[in-house]
């Protein structure tokens, strides 16, 4: 039962996209929580609200890497012909207003990194042109979202940079990460609790770095202020004050930040 449900989910329009493996993990869990005829529906509906819902529309990233390559030709401002591409996911458009300040202000913490993995990265690797990062620091990044990690690796050639900027594809419950100075899960942890809480902690644990980077978004997709500051702050202090970890908390307009020394 469970391999043909799998089957029929990522040969659907809708989530042929997402990777395999996480379909299949998300389905077994589901099987065993719920009667067998809820278990495509339910599974469903969790892949969508961890990655079906971040965009109003699915792209169309064959077009927007053509936009892309028009838009060079017009002009030499990078950040002008990303910011395009950044606004249609709901993460980094709401990140670009505070997107100075966001990196400087992390880095002022944690050091110039020579190395980033950032897990569950949606468009965040294609902020790079605000993080004023050091011209060989390695930054790898990993997403469910096969066309995106595609999309994101094709940027990353015809801006030149294909040679430290990498994108794979990475389920956090499945895959190993290699070493690195600073892991960013941005945005990431609410989306942990709905799949496992439970191996929220082991998860955190087991990353090897220096720097783990935990952000909330501080407003719901539709723009209201429902108390999430206050409490997504409880969730990550129920975790790490069970750790010997330092931290420190920065708190921006739309996006509340934990920086974990490990
Ligand atoms: C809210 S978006 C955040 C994107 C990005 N980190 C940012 O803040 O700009 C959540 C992302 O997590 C990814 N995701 C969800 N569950 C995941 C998992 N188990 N492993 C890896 N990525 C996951 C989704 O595909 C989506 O791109």
């Amino acid at each position: 039962m469970i391999d043909n449900i799998v089957d029929s989910i990522v040969s659907s329009k809708k989530y042929k996209g997402i990777y395999p493996k996480t379909v299949e993990r998300i389905v077994r869990e589901t099987s065993r929580r719920c009667v067998s005829k809820d278990v495509e529906k339910n599974s469903k509906n969790l892949l969508h609200q961890i990655w079906g819902s971040y965009y109003t529309h699915y792209p169309d990233f064959e077009k927007l890497t053509d936009n892309l390559k028009k838009n060079l030709q017009d002009s030499n401002d990078i950040k002008e012909t990303i910011l395009p591409i950044l606004k249609i996911h709901s993460s980094t458009a709401e990140r670009i207003p505070i997107s100075i300040d966001f990196y400087k202000k992390i880095f002022e913490i944690t050091g110039s990194p020579s190395s980033i993995v950032d897990i569950a990265c949606g468009l965040n690797p294609l902020m790079f042109p605000w993080m004023s990062l050091a011209s060989d620091c390695k930054y790898l990044s990993y997403d469910i979202d096969i066309f995106e990690v595609e999309f994101l690796n094709d940027i990353f050639s015809i801006l030149g940079q294909n040679n430290r900027f990498k994108s794979f594809t990475g389920d956090i419950f499945i895959d190993s990460f290699p070493y690195c100075d600073i892991v960013f899960m941005l945005k990431l942890l609410p989306l942990l609790y709905l799949q496992d809480k439970g191996e929220v902690v082991n998860i955190l644990s087991n990353l090897e770095c220096n720097f783990i980077i935990i952000s909330f978004p501080t407003r719901s997709l539709s723009g209201k202020n429902v108390g999430m500051e206050s409490n997504y702050s409880h969730m990550i202090e129920s975790i790490i004050n069970t750790q010997k970890w330092k931290i420190s908390r920065l708190v921006f307009r739309s996006e509340l930040v934990y920086v974990i020394k490990k």
